[in-house]
């Protein structure tokens, strides 16, 4: 990567797993950063980049941030299964808060949403990314529903977004599922900056994998609109993590894995041809 914005980028969620790993691959970019999260920056500040810890719910802090900035890259919030009042805050209202600014700004978001916002979709399937939504708990309606604001935005406003569905971003895989839904920390970093340097965007999901053989289950995105294709791959890790296995009926049945399983009370799995629309 050697193009840089020309102006600077907001980072929320900055002090988490994936804003930092973002804050280290676009400053060295030279890049321009913006850096905020309600907990404090753990790594030596970047040149280029500045912090200043914010509340996603305080939307006069948020608005101020993203002053004169091109683009916000929202990785803030609850990013695992809580209770919903506990998701309600940080995840609904904070993420209409980035929209306004962005509105302000007429500045494009690159939101990390996810794929328990279409947990429920069974592993059999190979779904488009216009595809249903089946959140498989209150943090994956939550992505859900900041998809459906961004696109509020778009067909309103004219705020560009891209959803990125991220699948499992982590060092590296570990356990069976992830050798489908595995996305490399450089992947990453190499889509948020083409979602971040394509001319248009328009308001585009991208499925947020690696280039994995075991992803049959994800197709159809926007990939080619930011000009981003993956270049690692989970495959390498097949021999020893193909055993790795819940060995929980719903976890393995339905793409969001564990989510899915969690507080689940049906007696009995849905069954498919009940579960479409107007079924
Ligand atoms: N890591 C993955 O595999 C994965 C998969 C799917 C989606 N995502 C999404 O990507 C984003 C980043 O994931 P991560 O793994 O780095 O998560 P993380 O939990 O490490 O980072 C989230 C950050 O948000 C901050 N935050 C929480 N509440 C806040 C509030 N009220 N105000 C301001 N900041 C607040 C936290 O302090 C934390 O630093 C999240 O939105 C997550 O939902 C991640």
């Amino acid at each position: 990567m050697s193009d840089k914005p020309a102006k600077p980028v907001l980072l929320t969620g900055a002090s988490g797993a994936l804003g930092r790993v973002l804050t280290r691959s676009l400053s060295a970019d030279g890049w321009t950063l913006r850096l905020t999260d309600i907990a404090p920056f753990p790594d030596q500040v970047p040149t280029g980049a500045s912090f200043t810890a914010a509340d996603l719910n305080d939307g006069v802090t948020i608005a101020r941030l993203a002053e004169g900035c091109g683009a916000i890259v929202h990785l803030g919030g609850v990013s695992v299964e809580r209770p919903f009042e506990e998701v309600l805050g940080p995840n609904i209202r904070g993420l209409f808060h980035i929209y306004e600014a962005a509105r302000r700004e007429k500045a494009r978001v690159i939101f990390a949403s996810s794929n328990h916002s279409i947990g429920f979709h069974e592993r059999s399937e190979t779904i488009g990314a216009d595809t249903q939504f089946l959140p498989d708990g209150f943090y994956g309606l939550s992505k859900a529903y900041g998809e459906l604001m961004g696109q509020l935005y778009w067909y309103k406003h004219g705020v560009e977004s891209v959803f990125v569905r991220i699948g499992s971003c982590f060092p590296e895989p570990v356990d069976a599922r992830m050798l489908a839904t595995w996305l490399s920390y450089p992947d990453l970093s190499r889509l948020v900056a083409r979602c971040i340097l394509a001319e248009r965007v328009g308001c585009s999901v991208i499925w947020g994998a690696s280039d994995n053989q075991r992803m049959t289950w994800w197709k159809d995105d926007a990939r080619g609109r930011v000009g981003w294709q993956p270049l690692d791959s989970a495959d390498p890790f097949a021999g020893q993590l193909a055993g790795k296995v819940s060995g929980n009926p719903v976890a393995e049945r339905y793409m969001g894995g564990g989510f899915c399983a969690l507080g689940y009370s049906r007696d009995a799995p849905a069954p498919q041809q009940l579960s479409q629309p107007g079924g």
